[in-house]
């Protein structure tokens, strides 16, 4: 099969198409032959060679995809060969075809092509475990989403507003918070022209915001203390601003404040599962409703996977960045 092989750490054009033979699977696995994948900030950084790949997983990069079952162990699933899937994989979505626990496979949302579908699952599966499962947002709570026009965003923005959360993103740009508005967002705040702690502040009357979750971290931190409210959950997936900070601890104490965070990849098999079929439950009824909708900026042929790479470097999209493989009908 040809894949894209990062032949050594780098630039974007360390990105090559070579051949490698078709993974096997293994014990509850399936073999997925791939129409679409997305790309992913993590892929950028693998590349980098800044995010090693967990033991046992393919070192080809790509999370996510969307595709045919081809073979697999069907012994203890309820999908077999010829179903067409979205799936989260551990590794080597970047190729003509991937193996995956059948558990991270979902069905593709009825009215979707293959290649929306395959938008779906690393944003997804973050946003979820992070917002609802670590930081709990729940009831009529308030969110504010840093990044707000990522595809981490894009996919939270419509998650918790679906759910009927009051959305708040910062953005680096007036284009990217206005997307973000029609995404549903109630307030979006231009970080670069705003500061964001007085406009929360002034937008929740002083009480701040229940949850935060963040990919900048760094010097946002205190700051983001400051406009949490009282119980208020401020959730790390990621420190594109610096891994340190300075922490008042007297007023995490005094304001019963939790800081958490997560990494999605290196999490157990299991816990994937639950968090698959708490989206085939809640989220995936909202997507065939038309509800949620994919969010794709632009689409490359697998070939140009370097080119897609310097695009997500550019921080200009909004939304997610997709490779098809070429002569694959991507629509169901
Ligand atoms: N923890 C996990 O399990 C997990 C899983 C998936 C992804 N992630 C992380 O979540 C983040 C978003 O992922 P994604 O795939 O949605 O990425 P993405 O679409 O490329 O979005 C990243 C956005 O972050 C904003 N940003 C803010 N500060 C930045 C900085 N210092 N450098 C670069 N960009 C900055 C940029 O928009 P502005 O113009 O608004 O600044 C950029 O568009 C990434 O950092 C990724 O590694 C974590």
């Amino acid at each position: 099969m040809r894949v894209i092989d990062i032949t050594q750490p780098g630039a974007p054009d360390v990105l090559q198409v070579r051949e490698r033979p078709i993974p096997a699977f293994k014990a509850g696995e399936v073999l997925i032959k791939i129409h679409a994948a997305g790309v992913n900030r993590p892929d950028v950084f693998q590349r980098m060679g800044n995010y090693a790949p967990p033991p046992g997983a393919s070192d080809l990069p790509g999370l996510e995809v969307a595709g045919e079952i081809v073979d697999g162990d069907f012994a203890n699933t309820h999908f077999k060969k010829g179903d067409l899937v979205c799936a989260l994989v551990p590794g080597g979505g970047y190729a003509e075809y991937c193996t995956t626990p059948s558990v991270q496979c979902l069905p593709i949302p009825k009215g979707m092509s293959t290649l929306e579908a395959a938008s779906l699952p690393e944003t997804f599966f973050t946003v979820w475990s992070n917002v609802f499962g670590r930081a709990q947002l729940t009831g009529n709570e308030t969110l504010l989403i840093q990044g707000g026009s990522s595809g981490i965003g894009a996919a939270a923005i419509q998650i918790a507003t679906a759910l009927g959360h009051e959305v708040f993103v910062t953005a680096g740009s007036d284009e990217k918070c206005r997307a973000c508005l029609e995404l549903g967002a109630a307030h979006a705040i231009n970080y670069r022209t705003e500061d964001f702690v007085e406009r929360v502040k002034s937008l929740t009357g002083g009480k701040g915001v229940d949850v935060i979750l963040d990919m900048v971290a760094g010097d946002y931190v205190p700051r983001e203390i400051n406009c949490l409210a009282n119980d208020g959950r401020l959730v790390f997936i990621a420190t594109l601003g610096g891994k340190s900070a300075n922490l008042d601890c007297q007023t995490i104490m005094m304001r019963r404040l939790t800081i958490t965070g997560s990494t999605l990849r290196p999490r157990p098999i299991a816990f994937k599962a639950a968090i698959a079929e708490q989206l085939l439950a809640r989220v995936w009824p909202l997507l065939e409703a038309g509800k949620i909708k994919p969010v794709i900026f632009k689409t490359f042929p697998f070939e140009q996977a370097a080119e897609a790479h310097a695009l997500m470097e550019s921080s200009s999209h909004i939304g997610k960045i997709m490779l098809t493989m070429d002569a694959i009908q991507t629509d169901i």
